[in-house]
Order: C-alpha cells, then sequence, then structure tokens
C-alpha cells in the first residue's frame, strides 16, 4: 500500500488550513494539560513544557502532592491531588529498595528482589492513578476546563486513561515503553528477525542463535510488564464501561514524541505519526566531577 498516497491533501484544502492555523484560535495558543511521569522522566519533559510555554501555550501539570521532582515552577500551573500514601511509606515503596544496586548476591535472589521493588514501585504509581481519577471534583475541573490536548509520558499510562476518559487527543512524549506496547500502540511492524530486542545486545543483523534469543528475551519481560500495565487497562475498562486493552490504551495517542534519534538506536520501521526528537533525554547534564575522573583512571 502506499502511504504517501493517503497523506496526500488537494492543494486548496492545505492552504485554507495553514490560513486557519496562523489566524485560527490556534495561533493564541492553547491549553495543554500535562501527566508527567515523576523523577528522571519529568526532568526530560520539564523541557518540553517550558518551551511550549515560551511559545505561547498554557501549561497545566497534574500530580500528586508528594512526588519526587515535580515541583512548582513558574512556565507552568501546578494541579496537586491528596497522595493515598504517607511520605514514610511513599519512601519505602519508591526508594527503599535502591541499596539493591550496590549489593553483591545470587543472580536468582537479585531477581526475586528486584520482581518485589518493581512491583511495589507499580503499586504507587497504580495507587496515584486511582487517586487522580476516581476524585470527582478533581475531574469536574478539569473536564470543565476545556484543554486541548493532553501531554503525557505513555510510561506512566495513567495520562492516557485519563485522555481517553475526558475524550482529549493525547500526545505522547517518551523514550521507550517496556514490552514493545508502544511498537503495539502504533501497529509498526516489528520483526523478531530483524529488530534487536532490549538487553540482547543483538545488532539488526543476526545470525540463527541470535534470532532465537531475540525471540526468548520479551518473554521474561512480558511478567513485569504486565504486571505494572494491566490495572491501568482495568481502571479504563471500569471508567469507558466497556472492555480496555492495554494496546487500546497505547493506541490512542494522535501523535508520538519519541525522545530516540536512529544514530542511536537501530533502523525499524515507523508511521507518519511518529516524531523523533534525539538528544531530548535528561537534557539538564552536569560535567562529572573531578573525582570520578580520578576513580576511572
Ligand atoms: C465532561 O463534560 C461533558 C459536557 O458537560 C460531559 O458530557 C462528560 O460526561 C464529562 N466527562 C467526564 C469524564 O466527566
Amino acid at each position: 500500500m502506499d502511504m504517501a498516497a493517503r497523506f496526500l491533501v488537494p492543494l486548496p484544502t492545505l492552504m485554507g488550513l495553514l490560513i486557519f492555523l496562523c489566524v485560527g484560535p490556534g495561533a493564541e495558543g492553547g491549553k495543554v494539560l500535562v501527566v508527567p511521569m515523576d523523577g528522571s522522566h519529568w526532568l526530560s519533559m520539564k523541557e518540553a513544557v517550558q518551551e511550549l510555554h515560551a511559545r505561547g501555550h498554557q501549561m497545566v501539570v497534574v500530580s500528586p502532592e508528594l512526588n519526587m521532582h515535580i515541583k512548582e515552577e513558574d512556565f507552568f500551573t501546578l494541579t496537586t491531588y491528596a497522595s493515598p500514601y504517607t511520605q514514610d511509606e511513599f519512601n519505602h515503596l519508591l526508594l527503599g529498595q535502591t541499596y539493591l544496586i550496590f549489593e553483591r548476591m545470587h543472580f536468582l535472589k537479585m531477581f526475586l528482589k528486584a520482581m518485589e521493588s518493581l512491583k511495589s514501585a507499580a503499586l504507587v504509581f497504580q495507587r496515584s492513578c486511582e487517586e487522580l481519577l476516581h476524585n470527582k471534583e478533581l475531574i469536574r475541573h478539569l473536564n470543565a476546563s476545556s484543554f486541548e490536548v493532553v501531554l503525557t509520558d505513555p510510561v506512566y499510562p495513567c495520562g492516557a486513561v485519563l485522555a481517553k476518559y475526558l475524550s482529549l487527543p493525547a500526545v505522547f512524549f517518551l523514550r521507550s515503553i517496556p514490552c514493545d506496547l508502544d511498537v503495539e500502540g502504533t501497529q509498526c511492524p516489528n520483526p523478531s528477525s530483524y529488530i534487536p530486542r532490549l538487553f540482547t545486545m543483538n545488532s539488526d543483523h543476526m545470525t540463527f542463535l541470535q534470532r532465537v534469543k531475540n525471540m526468548l528475551y520479551p518473554l521474561a519481560l512480558k511478567y513485569i510488564c504486565h504486571i505494572s500495565f494491566t490495572p491501568y487497562a482495568s481502571l479504563a475498562s471500569e471508567l469507558l464501561q466497556r472492555e480496555v486493552s492495554m494496546v487500546d490504551v497505547f493506541s490512542f495517542a494522535s501523535v508520538w514524541l519519541f525522545r530516540g534519534e536512529f544514530v542511536l538506536d537501530y533502523p525499524r520501521p515507523i508511521m507518519p505519526n511518529m516524531v523523533f526528537s534525539g538528544g531530548r533525554n535528561c537534557g539538564q547534564r552536569k560535567p562529572l566531577s573531578q573525582l570520578n575522573g580520578q576513580v576511572s583512571k
């Protein structure tokens, strides 16, 4: 099928559209609802929010009261809602297992511990999302605020569910979603024989055995994705009162902005609504300290 042909628009229509975009209400800047993922993800998204604000858009960020990095700034309005946990619980559930990184233990024990900590972190985000979506007053307020679009990081699928609930178009801003859920959401072809999978260290040229490895590796991750993402599908099903799958939630995006770059990633088939903007990943880097330099010598 010729993809290009489907996007050909008659010239007068195109001109009309351009004129509308220049003089229409769009030119005054839109109202954007931002549902960020906390942690390092927010550091990348914050820059996009700042840039959109600089271009005249009104930015409203929604976040639970207790969070890691999402603090008041002058380039957006912060709307918070009560966290369903105390500060102690938050610290314990989210950061309690960080010591694992420095521990030396048997691989299997490490794997089980990592699973456990992943599960408890996933639970924190899941409970936050429930708190937001079940907050009738806040939902009524957001619904009445006439937002034009939801900007969200789909690694935390709460924003996608909220966009669907409020019937607003969603723009996804992401590096990737584990388990190829982004690929399923965009419906890109994804042949195992040519596209190297996460952690396999394969390239896009694989021997037979490497291809077998490429097929087997994703299976282990599937379980993690299952426990971290299915609760959002249940939440969406409950709110929309019909059966919603995880892929339904992820395929809701109008535009996918990937913080990726084919200089770093192997080439793969993409869709017309996928835009790549490499170099935006945790843009606020700090120079390495002198100490780091000495240690590595
Ligand atoms: C948002 O408001 C519209 C119009 O008042 C209403 O039809 C819709 O049900 C509301 N949506 C939610 C999620 O409350």
